[in-house]
C-alpha cells in the first residue's frame, strides 16, 4: 500500500520559499569558492540516489542536504567567475524571481484564450526587443499585429522552425507556378545554406527538415560574404536545385565572426531565399547604444580585450580570430597536440574552465567571458594560471 502523500501546505511553502531564496543567495555569494568544474566520473549519480522514487517522504532539510551532497558535486558552475567555456547563459535576480512567479501562475499559453496575458505580454515584449535592436517596422507586431515575434525554446529550435516555414512557403510557391509537381518532387530539389562556421544545429535542422544543406565557404576572417553565396547559388541553380533558405550567423560559435548581412540580405531577397539570422550569442549586442546600459553583459567586451592584450604580450601565443564581443580565440604557437595538452592541463587543474574549437585545421582554445560577476581580477588570475601551465608544458 502506498503511504499517504505528505504534501507541502501553504504555511510550509511560505517558510520554505524564503529559505530557498536564502539558499540561492548564499550560492551566488559563495560561488567563487566552489570548484568551477566537477571531479565526478560518468555515472556518479545513480549509486547515490534510490533506484525508484522513494515510498517515504523526506523532510525539506534532508532534501536540501542531498542537493549539497549529491547534486552540487556534479554541477559545472556556469555562473562562476572562473567559467570561460561555451558562451554566457542568462541569469539575473529579476529573471529568477520571474521564474518563480510564472511557476506559481502555472498557466500554459498555447493560444490567446488559454491565458490572454501570456500572449499579449510576449507580443509586446518582443516588440520592445525588436525596437531595441533597431529592426525595421515590418518586423514588429505594433497595434495592428502585422509582424511580431514568438519566443522559441532555443536557438536550435528557432532555426528548425524557420527552415520548416521556409520549406512550406517555397513548396507552395513552386507548386503554384508548376501545378504538376508534387511536394516530394520539390523537396528533393530544395537546398539550404549556412556558413562553414555555422552551429551544428543548422545542419541538424536540414536533416530533420529532409532537405539538402550546404556549407558556404567563409573567408580568412571566418565570414561569409555575398560573392561566396552567389557562386554556390549559381552552380546549384544550374544543376536544377531550388535554393530556399540561408542561415546567416552573427557571432559564430567557434570564433564569433559575423556574416556580411548587408551583402547577403539583398541576394537572398532577389533570389527568393528566406534568410534566417542565427544570433544566439551576439544578438543582444545589436541593441542601440542608448539602450546599452540596460544590457547585462555587453561590458563582457572590455574584459575580452583585456585578455586579448595579455595574450598578445606573450610571444609564445597567438590570437586566432578578431575579437569583437566577449570571445577570445587563442593558442600556443605550435602543434595542435601542444594546444590539446595545454587545454587538458587547464581543465584538469579545475581552477578555470575552457572549451576548444577548430578553426580550419587549427586546434584553438576559446576564452569566453561568461559570468556577469567576472572582473579584471579574474581575467588576470586566469591568464597567470594559463601562462604558468604553458611554461610547465613547454619546459617539460
Ligand atoms: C551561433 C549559435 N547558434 C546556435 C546555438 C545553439 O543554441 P541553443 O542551445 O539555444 O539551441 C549556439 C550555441 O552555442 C550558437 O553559438
Amino acid at each position: 500500500m502506498l503511504p499517504t502523500p505528505v504534501s507541502m501546505d501553504i504555511t510550509e511553502f511560505r517558510k520554505r520559499g524564503k529559505e530557498m531564496v536564502d539558499y540561492i543567495a548564499d550560492y551566488f555569494e559563495q560561488l567563487e569558492e566552489r570548484q568551477v568544474y566537477p571531479d565526478v566520473e560518468p555515472g556518479y549519480l545513480r549509486p547515490l540516489i534510490p533506484d525508484s522514487a522513494p515510498q517515504e517522504p523526506e523532510s525539506f532539510e534532508d532534501v536540501l542536504k542531498d542537493v549539497e551532497r549529491i547534486i552540487m558535486p556534479g554541477v559545472t558552475h556556469w555562473h562562476s567567475p572562473y567559467f570561460f567555456a561555451y558562451f554566457p547563459t542568462a541569469s539575473s535576480f529579476p529573471a529568477l524571481l520571474a521564474d518563480v512567479l510564472s511557476g506559481g501562475i502555472g498557466c500554459i499559453g498555447f493560444s490567446w484564450a488559454s491565458s490572454p496575458a501570456c500572449t499579449e505580454l510576449e507580443t509586446v515584449m518582443l516588440d520592445w526587443l525588436g525596437k531595441m535592436i533597431n529592426l525595421p517596422e515590418e518586423f514588429l507586431a505594433g497595434k495592428d499585429g502585422e509582424g511580431g515575434g514568438v519566443i522559441q525554446g532555443s536557438a536550435s529550435e528557432a532555426t528548425l522552425i524557420t527552415l520548416l516555414a521556409a520549406r512550406t512557403k517555397t513548396i507552395r510557391r513552386v507548386q503554384s507556378e508548376n501545378p504538376e509537381l508534387t511536394a516530394a518532387d520539390i523537396m528533393s530539389k530544395l537546398v539550404a545554406y549556412a556558413s562553414d562556421q555555422a552551429h551544428s544545429s543548422v545542419e541538424r535542422a536540414g536533416l530533420i527538415g529532409g532537405v539538402k544543406i550546404k556549407n558556404i565557404p567563409s573567408d580568412d576572417k571566418f565570414t561569409v560574404c555575398g560573392s561566396a553565396l552567389k557562386k554556390v547559388l549559381h552552380e546549384d541553380r544550374a544543376a536544377g536545385l531550388i535554393p530556399f533558405f540561408f542561415c546567416a550567423t552573427l557571432g559564430t560559435t567557434p570564433c564569433c565572426s559575423f556574416d556580411r548581412l548587408l551583402e547577403l540580405g539583398p541576394i537572398c531577397n532577389k533570389e527568393n531565399i528566406w534568410m534566417h539570422i542565427d544570433a544566439a550569442y551576439a544578438g543582444s549586442a545589436f541593441i542601440c547604444p542608448e539602450f546599452r546600459h540596460l544590457l547585462n553583459g555587453v561590458e563582457h567586451v572590455k574584459l575580452s580585450h583585456e585578455f586579448e592584450n595579455l595574450v598578445l604580450q606573450d610571444k609564445r601565443f597567438e590570437i586566432c580570430a578578431e575579437v569583437t564581443l566577449g570571445l577570445v580565440c587563442f593558442r600556443l604557437k605550435g602543434s595542435n597536440e601542444l594546444n590539446e595538452a595545454l587545454l587538458k592541463s587547464i581543465n584538469e587543474a579545475r581552477k578555470i574552465h575552457l572549451v576548444p574549437c577548430h578553426l580550419r585545421e587549427k586546434f584553438v582554445l576559446r576564452f569566453a567571458i561568461c559570468s556577469r560577476t567576472v572582473e579584471s581580477v579574474h581575467i588576470q588570475f586566469a591568464w597567470k594560471h594559463i601562462s604558468e601551465l604553458a611554461t610547465e608544458l613547454l619546459n617539460a
